[in-house]
């Protein structure tokens, strides 16, 4: 079991005390609380969170598995999403995924996040991140890039990461 930080364990049992009648309902918010603490939802975090609402871990598994945003395994410490609808696609978003996983040598499928050896990337497909005028787009982390259309701009975004 990880270390705990009373902070982590004091947000834990505030959340769980806004449903005073329904523990269950606090199953969000204490996932997105420990994807938050330790960066993915590990099978000890399920099992943990079930336990303190009084459910069967396969109740807290099946949504994570059903929502997209949390993640089972540990992603790297930068996380480049290209976006892949519509604008972007027409944009080149599909060269932009290939170029980012050539130049990081990776490989894997693009239906799911494809991660580094080393752990320092990974690399994914998201929807429209709200930018459609200026494909083809990308985040890395919280920074939005736009118009990432050429070998020299991907590799000047890639140089800013330590
Ligand atoms: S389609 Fe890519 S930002 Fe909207």
């Amino acid at each position: 079991m990880p270390q705990f930080r009373p902070e982590f364990l004091a947000k834990v049992d505030e959340a769980i005390a806004h449903y005073p009648a329904f523990k269950r309902s606090a199953s969000l918010p204490l996932l997105h609380l420990w994807q938050e603490e330790f960066g993915y939802i590990s099978n000890e975090g399920i099992h943990w969170i079930a336990e303190k609402l009084g459910l069967q871990p396969i109740q807290i598994l099946e949504l994570v598995t059903f929502y997209p945003m949390f993640r089972q395994k540990p992603f790297g410490k930068y996380h480049i999403k290209v976006c892949r609808t519509l604008s972007c696609a027409l944009g080149g978003s599909s060269e932009l995924h290939e170029r980012f996983k050539k130049t990081l040598r990776v490989e894997g499928d693009p239906h799911g996040p494809i991660h580094s050896p080393d752990g320092k990337y990974t690399l994914e497909f998201v929807e429209c991140l709200a930018s459609c005028g200026t494909a083809p787009v990308c985040m890395i982390n919280d920074d939005f890039h736009e118009k990432v259309d050429s070998q020299e701009k991907i590799n000047a975004l890639l140089a800013k990461c330590n």
